[in-house]
């Protein structure tokens, strides 16, 4: 069987990689709708050896498909995806809109495909936070066998992740400071070439960036368990595919590092980069971009906790941080439901 799919955000980062990977793993998609907003309305891209016209996203009428990924941003989503899911398409929404609210299931095929079923109630279901994503399918396999009481994580996060914008800004920024010229920052309130920035997404009352909440409410949510303790630091770096993570964990029986590393190998979604020499563990750019697995390495006993365990987990952000993972979550729900 086929279905009818559109694309929503389908000229931006994530929404042309949905595409890309929909051709790629052979979905099969029976018409493919791509819809942007009317700036981009009447351009062209390819799909399948074929040329799809985008349309506005505005003015479609969503009963003719049957699931929609939207990445488009929060407050398209907020207006546009109750409109489709009242016509009968499924959306698999890729912004942090709905993610919090508990009649939307928030999944990651490889941790809690069983919580795709509970789209009926709305007709939507939430693709999580990039950072969690890749934290999650690592650190699965570990919490089944061991027990997971608390994380702390720090984040080394693409540029992609803010969209096609701040791809641009640290290209530009980049090639201007090489040439002796100032770097002018507008996507981020800083410097991002050659820099570091400890801030994603809006301040919290608490402190915390709403980046780190996310990952914070995302882990509890997918993980079904409030008594997580999650505390994370997030960093954009100036990479331009692939986040990077340092996650240090507390568990509740013990493992030992060869063990996590033979949980990890044998996990689905997870490919274990570990050697104790140079270059014997996964980097965004060398490794992750471009790929779907999550790479891990580093895997180490915290030599400051009885029942800590170090890793550092590297993904390509646009595809399974976004893009695949929404489109996995798709698969499921055509395989299971539809
Ligand atoms: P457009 O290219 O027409 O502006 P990114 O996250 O890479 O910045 O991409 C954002 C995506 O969201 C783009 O595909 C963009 O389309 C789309 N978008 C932004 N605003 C709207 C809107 N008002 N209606 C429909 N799509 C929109």
């Amino acid at each position: 069987k086929t279905v009818d799919v559109a694309v929503v955000g389908a000229t931006g980062a994530v929404g042309e990689t949905m595409i890309e990977i929909l051709e790629q793993r052979n979905f099969p998609v029976g018409k493919l709708y791509a819809l942007a907003s009317e700036r981009s309305a009447g351009k062209t891209l390819r799909f399948k050896g074929k040329t799809v016209t985008i349309e506005n996203l505005a003015e479609f009428d969503f009963s003719k498909v049957s699931i929609g990924l939207f990445s488009a941003g929060g407050s398209i989503s907020a207006e546009y995806a109750p409109k489709a899911a009242a016509a009968g398409c499924v959306v698999i929404d890729n912004t942090s809109h709905f993610r919090r609210d508990q009649d939307i299931p928030l999944v990651v095929p490889e941790v809690n495909p069983e919580a795709i079923g509970g789209y009926k109630t709305r007709g939507i279901i939430a693709n999580p936070n990039c950072s969690t994503i890749q934290m999650l399918v690592a650190l699965k396999p570990i919490r089944d066998a061991v027990g997971l009481t608390r994380i702390n994580v720090a984040t080394y996060q693409a540029v992609s992740g803010t969209g096609k914008e701040a791809i641009d800004e640290l290209a530009g920024q980049t090639a201007r400071l090489l040439n002796g010229k100032a770097a002018e920052p507008s996507v981020y309130p800083k410097q991002i070439a050659f820099n570091v920035l400890p801030h994603i997404d809006t301040f919290q009352d608490n402190g915390y960036t709403r980046e780190e909440m996310k990952m914070v409410w995302e882990t509890q949510k997918i993980f079904d368990d409030e008594s997580i303790l999650v505390n994370p630091t997030c960093v954009r770096v100036p990479v331009f595919f692939g986040h990077s993570e340092a996650v240090h964990i507390e568990t509740v029986d013990p493992i030992t590092a060869t063990e996590a590393r033979e949980l990890l190998a044998a996990a689905p979604g997870i490919c274990v980069l570990d050697k104790h020499e140079d270059g014997g563990y996964p980097t965004a750019v060398t490794d992750s971009a471009g790929h779907d697995d999550v790479f891990v390495g580093r895997i180490r006993e915290d030599i400051s906790h009885p029942r800590g365990l170090n890793l550092w987990v590297v993904s390509d952000n646009v595809r399974k941080g976004a893009a695949l993972n929404s489109v996995q979550i798709a698969e499921r729900l055509l395989q299971d439901h539809l």
